[in-house]
């Protein structure tokens, strides 16, 4: 069966592309998008991708997407990366495995970026690879998840 990845975006990433381009580049979501979908396409996999603003609909998507028949999560949660406990729980309560993305690295900026509240709940993180950190983390998760699955008999 084809593998399905859900590829959900938080606050301001909307407004990729003029968004303090100095630090996430003139790329869109639009582009970033394309690339991602590209990338799953290139793996045999189809992305599904989707961005919010307000934190309980990314929590809803979240809690969905094992009923919705998502393999993975390649999540980019914006700032609530750094504050929100209810993307964290829902991450564990989904059981479905997410990969945290940034376009920027968090880390090398300022320190309240420095605490991922959502990092535990996370098999793996990239950051700091502007767009390429989606399409990075989709071809890792991808392939985490065929590695796991039992050869055909
Ligand atoms: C971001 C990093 C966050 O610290 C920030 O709040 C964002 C974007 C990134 O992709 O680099 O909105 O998640």
């Amino acid at each position: 069966m084809t593998m399905r990845i859900s590829v959900i975006s938080g606050p301001n990433l909307d407004r990729l592309g003029t968004r303090e381009p100095e630090i996430y580049g003139t790329a869109t979501l639009a582009d970033v998008h394309r690339s991602v979908e590209e990338a799953a396409r290139a793996e045999g996999a189809v992305a599904v991708c989707l961005q919010s603003n307000h934190e309980g609909e990314l929590v809803s998507a979240i809690g969905r997407a094992r009923d919705e028949g998502f393999d993975g999560i390649v999540l980019n949660a914006g700032a609530y990366t750094h504050t929100s406990i209810a993307i964290l729980d829902a991450i564990r309560a989904s059981g479905v495995p997410t990969v945290e993305v940034h376009l920027s690295n968090p880390d090398a900026r300022e320190s309240f970026r420095r605490r991922s509240r959502i990092a535990p709940a996370c098999l793996a993180r990239v950051a700091g690879f502007g767009a390429a950190s989606y399409v990075l983390g989709l071809v890792g998760l991808v392939r985490h998840l065929r590695s796991r699955q039992s050869p055909a008999p």
